[in-house]
């Protein structure tokens, strides 16, 4: 083709990203079982993994079942509506099916947040150490990403509130978040949101939601009368168990809802998916048993860093994140025991480790790996 052209020769073809994309720091997801048998030339089932806030209880049975009954149904495409999971989740928030958005995981809700709303001129605001995804959702759209300092490691609420600009357009935080596991009193939260304008969106991310004790539990699907500018994401993949089939829910002003819905694809949430989600979000019991199950574990991990004498950030989440010295090489001598944790310095925490909560015998295995690797035992 002969196109007349003043642009320089191409060295690489990643050099057709514009700028914003080239500049993308790729998400390093933990370690998968699979790669670290054969690396370490052991049968996966003497591997642990506590890498990535998986649930140690396994998927909820329900949604198991729920699989099983859905299979013959594979040849059709799910309905991209979902209206069984929203008809599901509405009445249990008090809430209309159309406040809702579905997607593959909340990681794809958050996403679309900024594909619906944010431009390459405005800005976004997020915590120094907030999840991963906010920073690479604003790069993606080419926006700029506003980083606002933590207390201790916690969200400093009143500095991002002080740090929305003009031309800001959303501001992330998660409650609990991850990787820190800090979590801010929902009064906190509230506040935020009475002091940033109405014309700025305000996510909150849920992730951890369900594992917060009774008197914790989130009120914000209570708020979304008086503030339609917040943004609500929660998660079936940590306390329900699923996060290999990928469901996630926002919940916001239906016209919000419905601009995000615009830019969703038409089928983002699968067949298996939709149908496990809605014999999930019922067990009831299957969540209170998460819930207690991760409050032992979080006493358990807490009683032997602090028998270790490492200092550990106090979590909300379903892990724990320790500073640990020499963090890369603990991180390579778990590895090397088959015990797989996180290693966090790509969220600026170099000196830290994250460590998912297993079940009781599951964090004393690690705890005692940890300990020889500190040469403590
Ligand atoms: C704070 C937070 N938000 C969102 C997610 C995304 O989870 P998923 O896409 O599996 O729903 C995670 C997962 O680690 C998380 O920690």
């Amino acid at each position: 083709m002969n196109r007349p052209s003043a642009k320089p020769p191409l060295v690489s073809l990643a050099d057709l990203a514009p700028e914003n994309v080239r500049h993308i720091a790729p998400y390093v997801p933990g370690k998968p079982i699979g790669e670290t048998a054969r690396e370490l030339g052991i049968p996966e089932e003497r591997i642990l993994k506590m890498a990535s806030n998986e649930s140690p209880l396994g998927p909820s049975p329900r949604a198991v079942d729920a699989i099983r009954g859905a299979l013959d149904t594979l040849h059709y495409y799910p309905d991209g509506s979902g209206f069984e999971l929203k008809r599901k989740l509405a009445p249990r928030l008090g809430l209309d099916p159309a406040n809702f958005v579905l997607g593959n995981g909340s990681n794809d809700v958050l996403e679309l947040v900024a594909r619906a709303f944010l431009t390459r001129d405005e800005s976004a605001v997020y915590s120094r150490h907030a999840f991963m995804v906010y920073p690479l959702a604003v790069q993606a759209i080419g926006a700029q990403g506003i980083v606002v300092p933590e207390r201790n490691y916690s969200t400093d609420l009143e500095a991002i509130a002080a740090a929305v600009r003009a031309d800001t357009k959303i501001v992330f935080v998660a409650n609990p978040n991850n990787p820190t596991g800090s979590f801010n009193p929902w009064e906190d939260v509230r506040r935020l949101l009475e002091r940033v304008p109405g014309d700025v969106l305000v996510v909150v991310d849920e992730a951890y939601e369900e594992y917060l004790p009774d008197d914790l539990r989130s009120p914000t699907a209570k708020w979304l009368a008086r503030f339609p500018n917040l943004i609500v994401t929660r998660t079936l993949s940590k306390a329900y168990g699923l996060a290999g089939l990928r469901v996630g829910y926002a919940f916001a002003d239906p016209v919000v809802a419905e601009v995000m819905n615009r830019v969703r694809q038409p089928f983002n949430v699968n067949q298996l998916a939709m149908v496990a989600a809605c014999a999930a979000v019922d067990d009831d019991e299957f969540i209170a048993r998460a819930r207690a199950v991760n409050a032992a574990g979080l006493e358990q991990l807490a009683a032997g860093f602090r028998a270790l004498g490492l200092e550990f950030i106090a979590s909300r989440g379903n892990f724990v994140t320790v500073h640990v010295p020499h963090a890369a090489k603990v991180y390579g001598l778990l590895l090397a025991d088959g015990v797989i944790v996180r290693p966090v310095s790509g969220y600026g925490m170099p000196d830290h480790l994250r460590v998912t909560v297993g079940l009781p015998e599951h964090n004393e295995r690690f705890l005692a790996s940890l300990a020889r690797a500190l040469g403590k035992r």
